[in-house]
This record gives C-alpha cells, structure tokens and sequence, in this order.
C-alpha cells in the first residue's frame, strides 16, 4: 500500500480554519497539518470574486510549491462557494471545499427537507449552498442567510455576548416556525462555535458542521488515493499572514489547540508567487 507524509495544507482568512484544524486533528492525527489563516484579507465574505480568486492563489502556491502539501482545503465557505472551480483549473493540487460535504450530511439528517444555510455574503450571493443541496435531493427547502456582522464578532472574540445571544434565538425561533430543522454552518467562522450554537438551540435544530464533515471526506479520499501518512502522529502548523493577535486570543479557547506553534507568513517568498499568479488572475475591482 502507498503512502506520502507530505503535508495536508488549509486556508481560510482567520479563526474559522480552526474547526478544520481541530476536526483533522481528531481524525486523522498522523497527517502533519499546515494551516494558513489571512487575517490580512478579512473579510473573504465581503470581497469580489477576482479579488478572492487573486488573493487564495498565492496561497494555495505557496502551500503546493514551497511546502508540498498533498492535498489543500478550502476551510472556508466564502472560497469553496465562489472559486473552487477556478483554484483547481489553475494547480494541479487537489483542492477539497466544504460545500458538498456539509451538504450530503444535511441532506442526510434533515426530516422536514427543509435546510437553513448560515454564510458570509459572499457565499450567499453565489447560492452554491443552493445548487448543491437541491443536486443531491431535488425537493430539499434552502434558507440562505448573510450574517457579516456575527462572522466579525466572531473572529474577534467578541460573540458571547447577551445580545448576539438574545439575535440567534431570535432567528432560530424564526427558522423553528418555518419548519426548519437543519442548519448548516456555511461559513467556518460560525463552525468554530458550533456549540454555542448547540446551547442556544438546545435540540431544536441539527446543527451541521462542516470541518467534521469535510475532514471525514478528507480521510476517505486519503485512504483511497494511497496518501496517509504512516506516521504515529504529526506536527501541526499554524502561518498567520497579517495580524495574529485574534488567532492567537481564539486558541487560548480550545485545549486542543494550545500546543500548536504560531508562525508569521513569510511575505518575501510569496512575493514570486504573487507575481506568477498575477499572469492567471485580472485585477482585482472586476465584480462578482
Ligand atoms: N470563514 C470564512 C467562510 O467560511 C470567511 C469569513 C470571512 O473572512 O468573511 O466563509
């Protein structure tokens, strides 16, 4: 049987790759995980499509070329909902999105066919969620809501507070009396706190997220393709580009995280890679 112990590469703009970082972890804890988060850039959810296109390719080279990572996923509903596509047309990497993961396990656990997606702007206006939930079942019911200000809160700790409580019951008393009885959180940020979301639905709703369902796809293509690692257990690795200050205050949270080294993106190597993605993408004001 083959194997590779190259390393499994993730990106999302900032605290929301952290769910994927702790899904991998408990799955597949032989895999050394490389996690790029760009707080630079927050918000993806706000920014057009060539923009995003322009700013995860850097990435997603440096990820592929300078660590030679395996297999990169997109932890991050914003990217998997708008450039999925292009990202694998343009590297030869296969690049995993959460969208159809969480989308097969909503399908699968919701009884009302009725399924409320929670995103960013961005993922909403591209209504992938959509597309791909009513491709698996063709009579499944999709509320699509934007949350901007919460994915903000979030990112800066700041969402546990009495009022964002007293607005999520609020909206989930709305989705309760339409019938809704599933939730997917499409964007990661809200997927980190999947359990703050369990608290104040208690067991109103099936709460999907998505890292643990991509991470479970993650295994299977793996153990498909000949790639895991043989290793015991492997390292894994945190490069934040921009300020680290709100990644840094989200792992303080998670026990599971406190062991994992935080280091600065190295702008100087990225800087070819800019440059070479700058031939692949147009400027980035074209809109969505
Ligand atoms: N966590 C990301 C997502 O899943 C991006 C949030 C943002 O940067 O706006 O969409």
């Amino acid at each position: 049987m083959g194997s590779n112990s190259n390393p499994i590469g993730v990106i999302d703009s900032g605290v929301g790759g952290l769910s994927m970082v702790i899904a991998l972890d408990q799955l597949l804890s032989s895999e050394e995980i490389v996690y790029v988060a760009d707080p630079l850039h927050f918000p993806y959810g706000e920014k057009a499509k060539n923009e995003l296109i322009h700013i995860v390719s850097s990435l997603v080279s440096y990820l592929n070329e300078n660590l030679k990572a395996k297999l990169i996923i997109t932890a991050c509903g914003t990217i998997s909902s708008n450039c999925l596509e292009e990202l694998s047309a343009l590297f030869q990497v296969p690049i995993i999105g959460i969208i159809d993961p969480a989308s097969r396990e909503a399908v699968r656990k919701t009884k009302t066919g009725k399924v409320v997606v929670l995103a960013t702007s961005a993922t909403v206006k591209s209504s992938t969620f959509q597309k791909h939930l009513q491709r698996i079942h063709s009579s499944i019911t999709v509320k699509e809501e934007a949350w901007p200000e919460f994915v903000e809160a979030v990112e800066k700790g700041l969402h546990q507070t009495d009022d964002w409580r007293k607005w999520i019951h609020t909206q989930l008393i709305g989705f309760q009396q339409e019938n809704f009885d599933t939730i997917i959180m499409g964007c990661t940020h809200f997927a980190l706190i999947s359990s703050f979301f369990q608290d104040i639905a208690e067991t109103t709703f099936e709460i999907i997220n998505p890292a643990i369902a991509t991470a479970q796809e993650v295994k299977e293509y793996l153990a498909k393709s000949n790639l895991l690692n043989p290793s015991e257990l492997s390292k894994k690795r945190i490069i934040v580009r921009g300020n680290s200050t709100n990644i840094k205050k989200t792992i303080q949270k998670y026990s599971d995280l406190q062991k994992i080294n935080i280091e600065a993106f190295p702008e100087k190597i990225i800087e070819n890679f800019i440059n070479k993605v700058q031939r692949y993408c147009t400027p980035a004001s074209t809109p969505m």
